[in-house]
Protein backbone atom coordinates (compact mmCIF):
# COMPACT_ATOMS: atom_id res chain seq x y z
CA UNK A 1 0.00 0.00 0.00
CA UNK A 2 1.52 3.62 -1.01
CA UNK A 3 1.26 6.03 2.06
CA UNK A 4 0.13 9.30 0.41
CA UNK A 5 1.92 12.11 2.22
CA UNK A 6 -0.29 15.71 1.68
CA UNK A 7 2.74 17.89 0.75
CA UNK A 8 3.89 21.00 2.53
CA UNK A 9 4.37 24.10 0.47
CA UNK A 10 6.82 27.08 1.55
CA UNK A 11 3.78 28.88 1.38
CA UNK A 12 0.17 28.11 0.93
CA UNK A 13 -1.69 30.92 -0.20
CA UNK A 14 -4.71 28.79 -0.49
CA UNK A 15 -5.03 27.83 3.50
CA UNK A 16 -4.77 31.22 4.29
CA UNK A 17 -7.46 32.18 1.38
CA UNK A 18 -9.85 29.64 2.53
CA UNK A 19 -10.52 31.48 5.89
CA UNK A 20 -11.42 35.21 4.65
CA UNK A 21 -12.53 33.56 1.11
CA UNK A 22 -16.26 35.18 1.68
CA UNK A 23 -15.56 38.42 2.78
CA UNK A 24 -12.96 38.68 -0.01
CA UNK A 25 -15.58 37.92 -2.60
CA UNK A 26 -18.23 40.43 -0.86
CA UNK A 27 -15.48 42.98 -1.20
CA UNK A 28 -14.60 42.09 -5.26
CA UNK A 29 -18.21 42.08 -5.56
CA UNK A 30 -18.86 45.79 -3.99
CA UNK A 31 -15.87 46.67 -6.26
CA UNK A 32 -17.46 45.60 -8.92
CA UNK A 33 -20.58 46.94 -8.90
CA UNK A 34 -18.82 50.40 -8.03
CA UNK A 35 -17.16 50.11 -11.21
CA UNK A 36 -15.12 52.19 -9.64
CA UNK A 37 -11.80 50.78 -10.70
CA UNK A 38 -8.65 52.92 -10.03
CA UNK A 39 -7.80 55.25 -7.31
CA UNK A 40 -10.75 55.55 -4.86
CA UNK A 41 -13.03 55.16 -1.75
CA UNK A 42 -10.76 51.78 -0.94
CA UNK A 43 -7.27 52.90 -1.73
CA UNK A 44 -8.03 56.26 0.01
CA UNK A 45 -9.34 54.04 3.02
CA UNK A 46 -6.64 51.16 2.78
CA UNK A 47 -3.73 54.11 2.41
CA UNK A 48 -5.29 55.81 5.70
CA UNK A 49 -5.51 52.53 7.57
CA UNK A 50 -1.91 51.28 6.50
CA UNK A 51 -0.78 54.49 7.64
CA UNK A 52 -2.41 54.15 11.29
CA UNK A 53 -1.01 50.79 11.35
CA UNK A 54 2.33 51.81 10.34
CA UNK A 55 2.24 55.43 12.37
CA UNK A 56 2.89 57.76 9.96
CA UNK A 57 0.66 60.64 9.10
CA UNK A 58 0.88 59.35 5.36
CA UNK A 59 1.13 56.82 2.77
CA UNK A 60 0.68 55.96 -0.43
CA UNK A 61 -0.33 53.19 -2.31
CA UNK A 62 1.41 51.97 -5.36
CA UNK A 63 1.54 49.37 -7.76
CA UNK A 64 4.17 47.38 -6.04
CA UNK A 65 6.60 47.44 -3.82
CA UNK A 66 9.41 48.22 -6.95
CA UNK A 67 7.47 51.36 -7.45
CA UNK A 68 7.21 52.39 -4.29
CA UNK A 69 11.30 52.17 -3.83
CA UNK A 70 11.27 54.23 -7.46
CA UNK A 71 9.22 56.74 -6.34
CA UNK A 72 10.65 57.42 -3.30
CA UNK A 73 13.81 57.63 -4.25
CA UNK A 74 12.64 60.05 -7.52
CA UNK A 75 10.62 62.09 -4.58
CA UNK A 76 13.99 62.15 -2.26
CA UNK A 77 15.64 63.84 -5.33
CA UNK A 78 17.99 61.12 -6.14
CA UNK A 79 19.40 61.20 -9.45
CA UNK A 80 22.15 60.88 -11.79
CA UNK A 81 26.03 60.66 -10.56
CA UNK A 82 24.26 59.89 -6.48
CA UNK A 83 25.33 56.91 -4.42
CA UNK A 84 22.90 54.74 -2.71
CA UNK A 85 23.94 52.20 -0.19
CA UNK A 86 22.15 49.10 -0.10
CA UNK A 87 22.90 45.09 0.49
CA UNK A 88 23.98 43.08 -2.19
CA UNK A 89 21.92 40.12 0.12
CA UNK A 90 18.36 41.25 -0.83
CA UNK A 91 15.83 41.15 -3.66
CA UNK A 92 16.87 42.31 -6.83
CA UNK A 93 14.26 45.22 -7.01
CA UNK A 94 16.23 47.10 -4.11
CA UNK A 95 18.81 47.48 -6.73
CA UNK A 96 16.84 47.98 -9.54
CA UNK A 97 15.04 50.78 -8.29
CA UNK A 98 18.26 52.86 -7.64
CA UNK A 99 19.27 51.77 -11.67
CA UNK A 100 15.83 53.47 -12.54
CA UNK A 101 17.09 56.71 -10.45
CA UNK A 102 20.50 56.54 -13.07
CA UNK A 103 22.23 56.66 -9.57
CA UNK A 104 24.78 54.48 -8.50
CA UNK A 105 24.10 51.07 -6.01
CA UNK A 106 27.20 51.33 -3.82
CA UNK A 107 26.51 47.52 -2.73
CA UNK A 108 27.82 46.34 1.26
CA UNK A 109 28.39 42.99 3.20
CA UNK A 110 25.91 41.69 6.00
CA UNK A 111 26.51 40.75 9.55
CA UNK A 112 27.13 36.73 9.65
CA UNK A 113 24.46 36.31 12.51
CA UNK A 114 21.50 38.13 11.32
CA UNK A 115 22.23 38.67 7.67
CA UNK A 116 21.02 41.95 7.76
CA UNK A 117 22.84 45.64 7.08
CA UNK A 118 26.62 45.59 8.14
CA UNK A 119 27.05 49.16 9.89
CA UNK A 120 30.83 48.97 9.76
CA UNK A 121 30.79 48.23 6.10
CA UNK A 122 28.23 51.28 5.53
CA UNK A 123 30.33 53.57 7.41
CA UNK A 124 33.08 53.08 5.41
CA UNK A 125 31.76 53.46 1.96
CA UNK A 126 30.19 56.88 2.49
CA UNK A 127 31.19 59.53 -0.04
CA UNK A 128 30.22 63.22 -0.29
CA UNK A 129 27.99 61.76 -3.19
CA UNK A 130 26.55 59.35 -0.68
CA UNK A 131 22.32 60.91 -1.17
CA UNK A 132 20.61 57.29 0.31
CA UNK A 133 20.80 54.39 2.41
CA UNK A 134 18.27 51.30 1.99
CA UNK A 135 18.74 49.24 5.22
CA UNK A 136 16.39 46.17 4.28
CA UNK A 137 14.42 44.82 7.11
CA UNK A 138 15.13 41.16 5.11
CA UNK A 139 12.95 37.92 6.10
CA UNK A 140 11.23 40.60 8.09
CA UNK A 141 14.01 41.29 10.72
CA UNK A 142 14.50 45.18 11.25
CA UNK A 143 17.42 46.84 10.81
CA UNK A 144 19.13 48.43 13.79
CA UNK A 145 18.13 52.13 12.40
CA UNK A 146 19.73 53.96 15.16
CA UNK A 147 23.81 53.46 14.56
CA UNK A 148 22.62 54.96 10.89
CA UNK A 149 20.97 57.53 11.96
CA UNK A 150 24.32 58.45 13.82
CA UNK A 151 25.77 58.03 10.61
CA UNK A 152 23.64 59.77 8.58
CA UNK A 153 22.83 62.92 10.85
CA UNK A 154 24.02 66.45 9.58
CA UNK A 155 25.65 64.69 6.58
CA UNK A 156 22.33 65.20 4.41
CA UNK A 157 21.86 61.48 3.86
CA UNK A 158 18.23 60.30 3.57
CA UNK A 159 17.11 56.74 4.85
CA UNK A 160 14.45 54.52 2.89
CA UNK A 161 13.91 51.37 4.74
CA UNK A 162 13.11 48.92 2.46
CA UNK A 163 10.36 47.89 4.47
CA UNK A 164 8.98 44.93 2.20
CA UNK A 165 9.20 42.17 4.03
CA UNK A 166 8.67 43.56 7.35
CA UNK A 167 4.62 44.79 7.70
CA UNK A 168 4.61 44.97 11.18
CA UNK A 169 7.90 44.16 12.61
CA UNK A 170 9.10 46.53 15.35
CA UNK A 171 12.31 48.96 14.46
CA UNK A 172 14.77 49.52 17.49
CA UNK A 173 12.77 52.53 18.75
CA UNK A 174 9.97 50.05 19.30
CA UNK A 175 7.90 52.03 16.53
CA UNK A 176 6.90 50.27 13.80
CA UNK A 177 8.66 49.29 10.61
CA UNK A 178 7.88 52.30 8.05
CA UNK A 179 8.44 54.93 10.83
CA UNK A 180 12.13 54.93 10.73
CA UNK A 181 13.36 56.74 7.18
CA UNK A 182 12.04 59.90 5.34
CA UNK A 183 10.04 57.46 3.43
CA UNK A 184 9.75 53.74 3.70
CA UNK A 185 8.45 51.42 1.15
CA UNK A 186 6.46 48.25 1.69
CA UNK A 187 5.45 45.26 -1.28
CA UNK A 188 2.36 43.58 -1.19
CA UNK A 189 3.16 40.62 -3.32
CA UNK A 190 0.94 38.00 -2.58
CA UNK A 191 3.04 35.43 -0.52
CA UNK A 192 3.74 38.19 1.91
CA UNK A 193 3.23 38.87 5.58
CA UNK A 194 0.69 41.38 3.88
CA UNK A 195 -0.29 40.23 0.58
CA UNK A 196 -2.23 41.41 -2.43
CA UNK A 197 -3.80 38.61 -4.95
CA UNK A 198 -2.14 40.53 -7.49
CA UNK A 199 0.30 43.46 -7.43
CA UNK A 200 0.64 46.17 -4.90
CA UNK A 201 2.75 48.26 -2.71
CA UNK A 202 2.81 51.33 -0.37
CA UNK A 203 5.39 54.44 0.75
CA UNK A 204 4.49 56.02 4.27
CA UNK A 205 6.43 59.03 5.22
CA UNK A 206 5.54 62.30 7.86
CA UNK A 207 6.63 64.39 5.10
CA UNK A 208 3.23 66.22 3.90
CA UNK A 209 5.18 67.73 1.34
CA UNK A 210 6.91 64.66 -0.09
CA UNK A 211 3.60 62.55 0.19
CA UNK A 212 2.06 65.68 -2.01
CA UNK A 213 4.89 64.62 -4.60
CA UNK A 214 4.16 60.64 -4.35
CA UNK A 215 0.37 61.08 -5.11
CA UNK A 216 1.22 63.44 -8.05
CA UNK A 217 4.13 60.54 -9.01
CA UNK A 218 2.00 57.48 -8.84
CA UNK A 219 -0.91 59.17 -10.76
CA UNK A 220 1.50 60.83 -14.23
CA UNK A 221 2.77 63.66 -12.08
CA UNK A 222 -0.86 65.29 -12.65
CA UNK A 223 -2.01 67.49 -9.43
CA UNK A 224 -5.43 67.69 -10.51
CA UNK A 225 -7.01 65.40 -13.50
CA UNK A 226 -4.94 66.03 -16.76
CA UNK A 227 -2.71 68.76 -15.33
CA UNK A 228 0.65 67.67 -15.58
CA UNK A 229 3.57 69.93 -13.38
CA UNK A 230 5.96 67.05 -13.40
CA UNK A 231 6.38 63.45 -15.32
CA UNK A 232 5.39 60.82 -13.73
CA UNK A 233 4.49 56.99 -13.52
CA UNK A 234 1.61 55.16 -13.75
CA UNK A 235 2.31 53.51 -10.24
CA UNK A 236 -1.59 53.81 -9.08
CA UNK A 237 -3.08 50.88 -6.64
CA UNK A 238 -6.15 49.53 -7.53
CA UNK A 239 -9.52 49.55 -5.67
CA UNK A 240 -9.99 45.93 -5.53
CA UNK A 241 -6.45 45.38 -4.28
CA UNK A 242 -7.04 47.49 -1.86
CA UNK A 243 -9.95 46.23 -1.06
CA UNK A 244 -8.54 42.97 -0.29
CA UNK A 245 -5.60 44.63 1.80
CA UNK A 246 -7.63 46.59 3.74
CA UNK A 247 -9.56 42.66 5.37
CA UNK A 248 -6.17 41.15 5.56
CA UNK A 249 -4.96 44.08 7.21
CA UNK A 250 -7.07 43.49 10.29
CA UNK A 251 -5.61 40.04 10.53
CA UNK A 252 -1.61 40.86 10.48
CA UNK A 253 -1.10 41.32 14.24
CA UNK A 254 -2.40 37.51 14.31
CA UNK A 255 -0.76 36.01 11.46
CA UNK A 256 2.72 37.55 12.56
CA UNK A 257 1.94 36.35 16.13
CA UNK A 258 1.77 32.77 14.68
CA UNK A 259 4.54 33.01 12.42
CA UNK A 260 6.80 34.12 15.14
CA UNK A 261 5.52 30.58 17.42
CA UNK A 262 6.10 29.05 14.45
CA UNK A 263 9.49 30.07 14.38
CA UNK A 264 9.95 29.50 18.16
CA UNK A 265 8.69 25.68 17.55
CA UNK A 266 11.04 25.04 14.83
CA UNK A 267 14.24 26.30 16.33
CA UNK A 268 13.40 23.60 19.68
CA UNK A 269 13.30 21.26 16.99
CA UNK A 270 16.27 21.99 15.25
CA UNK A 271 18.59 23.12 18.20
CA UNK A 272 21.85 20.56 18.32
CA UNK A 273 21.57 19.95 15.03
CA UNK A 274 24.79 21.40 12.33
CA UNK A 275 22.08 23.99 10.66
CA UNK A 276 22.35 27.57 11.93
CA UNK A 277 18.81 28.61 13.16
CA UNK A 278 17.38 32.57 12.84
CA UNK A 279 17.79 34.23 16.03
CA UNK A 280 14.28 35.71 17.51
CA UNK A 281 15.24 39.04 18.55
CA UNK A 282 12.97 40.43 21.94
CA UNK A 283 10.37 43.27 21.23
CA UNK A 284 9.08 42.06 17.78
CA UNK A 285 11.94 42.87 15.61
CA UNK A 286 11.03 39.71 13.60
CA UNK A 287 7.57 39.25 11.57
CA UNK A 288 9.28 35.92 9.96
CA UNK A 289 8.25 36.54 6.28
CA UNK A 290 11.11 33.94 5.79
CA UNK A 291 12.22 31.04 8.48
CA UNK A 292 15.82 31.34 6.97
CA UNK A 293 18.47 28.73 8.61
CA UNK A 294 21.73 28.48 7.50
CA UNK A 295 23.03 24.98 6.65
CA UNK A 296 26.90 24.65 6.70
CA UNK A 297 29.57 22.07 5.15
CA UNK A 298 27.82 22.51 1.54
CA UNK A 299 24.91 20.20 2.46
CA UNK A 300 22.34 23.14 1.30
CA UNK A 301 21.42 21.72 -1.81
CA UNK A 302 21.20 17.91 -0.68
CA UNK A 303 18.96 18.94 2.02
CA UNK A 304 16.85 20.73 -0.29
CA UNK A 305 16.61 17.49 -2.90
CA UNK A 306 15.90 15.52 0.23
CA UNK A 307 12.69 18.03 1.62
CA UNK A 308 11.54 17.85 -1.90
CA UNK A 309 11.36 14.50 -2.06
CA UNK A 310 9.52 13.77 0.97
CA UNK A 311 6.98 16.28 -0.58
CA UNK A 312 8.16 19.68 1.67
CA UNK A 313 8.78 23.03 -0.34
CA UNK A 314 11.79 25.36 0.45
CA UNK A 315 13.24 28.54 -1.16
CA UNK A 316 16.65 30.07 -1.70
CA UNK A 317 16.49 33.75 -0.76
CA UNK A 318 18.56 34.36 -2.61
CA UNK A 319 21.03 32.27 -4.63
CA UNK A 320 22.91 34.89 -5.96
CA UNK A 321 23.79 38.20 -4.24
CA UNK A 322 23.12 41.28 -6.85
CA UNK A 323 27.09 42.11 -7.29
CA UNK A 324 27.32 38.94 -8.82
CA UNK A 325 24.33 39.22 -10.95
CA UNK A 326 25.12 39.51 -14.64
CA UNK A 327 22.71 42.47 -14.76
CA UNK A 328 24.87 43.73 -12.38
CA UNK A 329 28.17 43.29 -14.39
CA UNK A 330 28.31 46.93 -15.05
CA UNK A 331 28.98 48.13 -11.23
CA UNK A 332 32.48 45.77 -11.39
CA UNK A 333 32.10 44.02 -8.38
CA UNK A 334 33.77 40.74 -8.40
CA UNK A 335 33.69 37.26 -6.40
CA UNK A 336 35.11 37.97 -2.79
CA UNK A 337 34.12 41.51 -2.79
CA UNK A 338 31.37 41.01 -0.11
CA UNK A 339 32.73 37.59 1.67
CA UNK A 340 29.73 37.30 3.91
CA UNK A 341 26.82 37.73 1.47
CA UNK A 342 28.78 35.23 -0.98
CA UNK A 343 29.16 32.69 1.91
CA UNK A 344 25.75 32.81 3.30
CA UNK A 345 24.05 32.82 -0.04
CA UNK A 346 25.48 29.21 -0.21
CA UNK A 347 23.98 27.94 2.72
CA UNK A 348 20.38 29.74 3.21
CA UNK A 349 17.42 27.82 3.27
CA UNK A 350 13.96 28.60 3.92
CA UNK A 351 11.70 26.30 4.74
CA UNK A 352 8.04 26.21 4.77
CA UNK A 353 6.44 29.26 6.24
CA UNK A 354 3.14 30.82 6.59
CA UNK A 355 0.10 31.45 9.55
CA UNK A 356 -1.28 28.73 8.75
CA UNK A 357 1.22 25.66 9.19
CA UNK A 358 -0.04 23.64 11.55
CA UNK A 359 1.98 21.75 14.70
CA UNK A 360 1.69 18.46 13.09
CA UNK A 361 3.48 20.09 9.37
CA UNK A 362 6.22 21.96 11.35
CA UNK A 363 7.25 18.89 13.35
CA UNK A 364 7.25 16.56 10.26
CA UNK A 365 9.44 19.36 8.15
CA UNK A 366 11.74 19.59 11.59
CA UNK A 367 11.88 15.47 11.96
CA UNK A 368 12.95 15.49 7.74
CA UNK A 369 15.62 17.96 8.42
CA UNK A 370 16.73 16.02 11.45
CA UNK A 371 16.58 12.40 9.87
CA UNK A 372 18.90 14.20 7.04
CA UNK A 373 21.56 16.05 9.28
CA UNK A 374 21.81 12.90 11.26
CA UNK A 375 22.87 10.81 8.25
CA UNK A 376 26.71 10.56 7.39
CA UNK A 377 27.71 13.83 5.67
C1 LIG B 1 13.26 43.24 -0.13
C2 LIG B 1 12.32 43.52 -1.27
N1 LIG B 1 12.39 44.72 -1.88
C3 LIG B 1 11.57 45.03 -2.90
C4 LIG B 1 10.64 44.13 -3.38
C5 LIG B 1 9.82 44.48 -4.58
O1 LIG B 1 8.44 44.38 -4.37
P1 LIG B 1 7.45 43.98 -5.55
O2 LIG B 1 7.70 42.56 -5.93
O3 LIG B 1 6.09 44.20 -4.93
O4 LIG B 1 7.70 44.92 -6.67
C6 LIG B 1 10.53 42.88 -2.78
C7 LIG B 1 9.53 41.91 -3.25
O5 LIG B 1 9.63 40.74 -3.21
C8 LIG B 1 11.40 42.56 -1.70
O6 LIG B 1 11.34 41.37 -1.09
Amino acid sequence: MTVVTQEIPLVDLKAQYATIRDEVRQAIDEVLDSMQLTIGPNVRAFDKEWAEYCGTTHAIGVGSGTDALQLAIRACGISSGDEVITVSHTFFATVEAIVYANARPILVDVDERSMLMDIASVASRITPRTKAIIPVHLYGRTVDLKPLRQLTQDRGITIIEDAAQAHGALLDDGKKAGTGGRVNCFSFYCSKNLGAYGEAGSITTNDERLADDLRALREHGQSTRYYHPIVGYNARLDEIQAAILRIKLRRLDEWNARRQTIAARYNRQLAGLDVITPEIPSGGRHVFYCYAIRVPGGRRDALRAYLAERGIGTQIHYPVPIHMQEAAQFLGYRKGDLPVTEKVAGEVLSLPMFAELNDAQIDRVATSVTEFMRKKA
